[in-house]
């Protein structure tokens, strides 16, 4: 009888480099509050958002994640020659088709790696580590290029008062390959498809054929219950993540959740019953939310600033439209980009 010969797996995998590039025009609270009939006091107390960061005009999303990654390669140290994966998590990406991951990666310098794009809205980034995680350890990829990415302005209408003050543009990546101990633990993910009005585009693209709707479609969301559905629903979700890592909250060093909103973070942080000296990642204060990049960037400032350290245990959790999240325990790299 014939037998297949299959993919020798890696015991373990783990971050080896994490970079990030934020948008670089700096927007105030105040640039922005006129057209909705808002203030700076009002946005900084809802949601502590002081500033977001925006890309310049000329600055592409693929400029973004090809900036972004270049960091995350040179941080980890990885010949790119033996990355064979690029995941890249974006809803902002205004091609159908080809993938901004299969450009990303020429630009990179990383073909013939294979290359795709997940659209998990906030959590892309999250579900493109635990993609990452199973691909090395079952040895079907030797190193992953992870990005989350987003050009939110793409998609900001700004007379908006639902979502459009949060959002910023950005990108973070990660380098994910074996290693000789455990360093990212199991990702407990999921979606429920029944609540995707909460946060969507406002209408297809099919409104530009038929010719019912020739506006550019934006995004828009029910606020007062993304807050409740994110407070109350992902902190179990998070608790789950610390428990099949086999630890328990007190275990945690770092948090960092995805930056939607800073009382969404104070609440988890309640909630989730972490120790009291745990860091918590805040980028949203100046980045604003930058979905899929919003994990990744915090997580690179933690490094850069010396905040956090490598070795040290972060739970990072990932929930956004869909509604889609992810969540999972990881060790921190040693290395980051710091210029
Ligand atoms: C969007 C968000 C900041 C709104 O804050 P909120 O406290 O829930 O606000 P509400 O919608 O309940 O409105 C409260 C009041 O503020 C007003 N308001 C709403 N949006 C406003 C805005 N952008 N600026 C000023 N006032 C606003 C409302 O009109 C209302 O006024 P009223 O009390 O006189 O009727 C908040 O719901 C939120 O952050 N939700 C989670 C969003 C999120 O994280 N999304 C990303 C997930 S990926």
């Amino acid at each position: 009888m014939t037998t297949l010969k299959v993919t020798e797996p890696t015991a373990y995998s783990r971050i080896l480099g994490i970079g990030g590039v934020r948008g670089e025009r700096v927007v105030t609270n105040d640039d922005i509050a006129g057209p909705i009939n808002s203030s700076d006091e009002w946005i900084q107390q809802r949601t502590g958002i002081v500033t977001r960061r925006r890309a310049a005009a000329d600055v592409s999303l693929l400029d973004m994640c090809e900036q972004a990654g270049r960091q995350a390669i040179e941080a980890s140290g990885v010949d790119p020659a033996e990355i064979d994966v690029v995941i890249l998590g974006t809803i902002t990406h205004m091609e159908q088709t080809p993938s901004a991951a299969a450009i990303v990666a020429d630009r990179l310098g990383l073909t013939p790696a294979a290359a795709y794009d997940i659209s998990a809205a906030c959590a892309g980034y999250c579900y493109g580590i635990g993609q990452a995680d199973a691909l090395v350890r079952a040895g079907t990829a030797q190193n992953v290029l992870v990005i989350g990415a987003e050009r939110m302005s793409d998609v900001i209408d700004p007379t908006d008062r639902t979502i459009s003050f949060l959002l910023g543009d950005g990108a973070g990546a990660a380098v994910v390959g074996a290693s000789d101990t455990p360093g990212i633990g199991p990702t407990i993910w999921g979606s429920d498809g029944s609540l995707a009005h909460l946060i969507k585009q406002t209408h297809s693209w099919l409104t530009f054929r038929d010719g019912t709707d020739t506006t550019w479609p934006t995004l828009r969301q029910e606020g007062p219950t993304v807050y409740k559905w994110a407070t109350f629903q992902m902190a179990p979700v998070a608790l789950r993540a610390i428990e099949a890592a086999g630890l328990q909250p007190e275990d945690i060093d770092v948090f960092i959740p995805h930056q939607a909103n800073m009382r969404i973070i104070d609440q988890m942080v309640k909630l989730l019953h972490l120790r009291d000296d745990v860091i918590v990642a805040r980028d949203i204060a100046e980045t604003g939310n930058t979905s899929a990049a919003s994990i990744p960037l915090a997580t690179e400032r933690l490094l850069r600033e010396n905040q956090a350290t490598g070795g040290q245990i972060a739970l990072q959790i990932g929930f956004g439209a869909g509604v889609a999240y992810a969540a999972q325990v990881v060790v921190l790299p040693n290395k980051t980009h710091t210029v």
